[in-house]
């Protein structure tokens, strides 16, 4: 079955042989066709152009035409950081938050990250998966074709692999392909509160070989932080996970100068997130490395936090991804259009530059480049129809509006 899609007003990210991802200036310069066309066969993209230049045979092989009289095409959305498996949300801390608590206060008082524990493991499998999957579905109705999912609030065996279980199951029963994440290093439990290295020698000894032996999880991940896993910490924990073949995806230097970013690219990491702290050290230490410097500004947003240095690093000729890090402390939403506008109003990214960083570099920093991420022959057939509008910017301009029309999901539209 081919789709014809005509008189696109604006196709963007459109590439015959896509790069596996963008970097500094080049971040600028994704193609957008003009009064362009787009052909899916199936769940993949066939082939895109401009409409001065659409061939009498293609047109007449379609199945199906569809005119889009000033509409645009966008590559869908790929989040490659969400913590969307959680039992209950935290608008209580919120509300301390406000009365002036810090995120850091909350944690040392027993909330945050151990709250969200405690509920956790009083929590069925069934609850956290039709939960998560509610999740998942709004995420998809607002254009996120991927997305990849921490563990972490379980914090024992039990509970752990319990997550990682809901994350194997809402893969086999989601639309759109999952990623999954172990990160039992997310927080020391009330158990191990007066013995760390316990708890360590617990999740390197205990439950790295289950997960593995299971395979329920893609990449490892450690909240290396003040307050969290020490720089010495998640090195252990990231040498233990080379030797199952796990790839870490890090949380670091959100809170301060953590020295996550050198364990990271130490242990070839696919990509480091958060980031608030970045100098020139971590910045030429990411030069030269693959890793993908992710940046969450929902996160600093809510958490009124200060923003990382993101102009400085594009600049530096670092690539950057974006992603939601849907979580119930420290970013209760997983709305990409809201992560594309607060890049360019709080981060100084250029609307092309951060649709780049919350598709292609963001597939990359889950290693979905070759199926997702751009409108390419062959990838993924994920991808927006917008409302009309004349310029690219209007999206992430228009702010918590509802631009999009509609999101296919493999050549298929979504229902809402
Ligand atoms: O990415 N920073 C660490 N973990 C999450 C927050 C987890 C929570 O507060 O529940 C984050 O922000
Ligand atoms: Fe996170």
């Amino acid at each position: 079955m081919r789709t014809l899609f005509t008189r696109i007003s604006g196709l963007a990210g459109c590439w015959d042989s896509p790069p596996a991802l963008l970097k500094g200036s080049e971040m600028a310069d994704i193609p957008i066709l003009r009064n362009a066309w787009l052909c899916t066969e199936g769940p993949s993209i066939h082939s895109f152009g401009l409409m001065d230049e659409l061939d009498e045979e293609l047109r007449n092989s379609c199945d199906e035409w569809i005119d889009l009289n000033g509409q645009w095409v966008l590559p869908a959305f790929v989040d490659s950081h969400t913590h969307i498996v959680f039992a209950r949300t935290r608008e209580r801390e919120f509300v301390h938050r406000i009365s002036g608590l810090s995120y850091e206060e909350i944690a040392r008082q027993g909330g945050g990250i151990l709250n969200s524990a405690k509920v956790l493991r009083e929590t069925p499998e069934d609850e956290l998966f039709a939960s998560a999957m509610e999740r998942l579905t709004e995420m998809i109705g607002t254009g996120t074709a991927a997305v990849e999912i921490k563990s972490g609030y379980g914090l024992s065996m039990e509970s752990e692999l319990k997550m990682l279980r809901v994350i194997k199951s809402i893969e086999r029963f989601s639309p759109i392909p999952i990623r999954a994440t172990f990160l039992g290093a997310h927080a020391i439990p009330s158990e191990f509160k007066n013995d760390r290295s316990g708890y360590i020698d617990h999740l390197i000894g205990e439950m790295l070989p289950v997960i593995a032996d299971e395979e329920l999880a893609d990449f490892m991940d450690v909240f290396c932080d003040r307050g969290f896993f020490t720089q010495e910490e998640t090195e252990r924990l990231l040498e233990a996970g080379a030797r199952y073949g796990l790839r870490p995806k890090i949380h670091a230097n959100e809170l301060d100068f953590s020295g996550g970013i050198q364990a990271g690219v130490k242990y070839g990491a696919l990509s480091v997130d958060h980031l608030e702290c970045t100098g020139d050290e971590e910045i030429s230490l990411l030069l030269k490395s693959e890793t993908m410097p992710t940046l969450l500004p929902s996160t600093a947003f809510f958490l009124g936090m200060e923003d990382p240095p993101a102009r400085k690093m594009m600049d530096s000729g670092l690539p950057l991804a974006l992603a939601s890090d849907h979580n119930p402390g420290s970013s209760p939403s997983g709305s990409m259009p809201f992560v594309w506008s607060l890049a360019c109003i709080r981060l100084k990214m250029k609307p092309e530059e951060a649709l780049a960083a919350a598709t292609l570099n963001s597939a990359y920093a889950m290693g979905m480049e070759e199926e997702l991420g751009s409108i390419s022959p062959g990838k993924r057939a994920s991808f927006l129809i917008t409302r009309p509008a004349d310029e690219l910017a209007y999206f992430p301009y228009a702010f918590a509006t509802d631009w999009i029309e509609s999101v296919w999901i493999d050549g298929v539209p979504v229902e809402n």
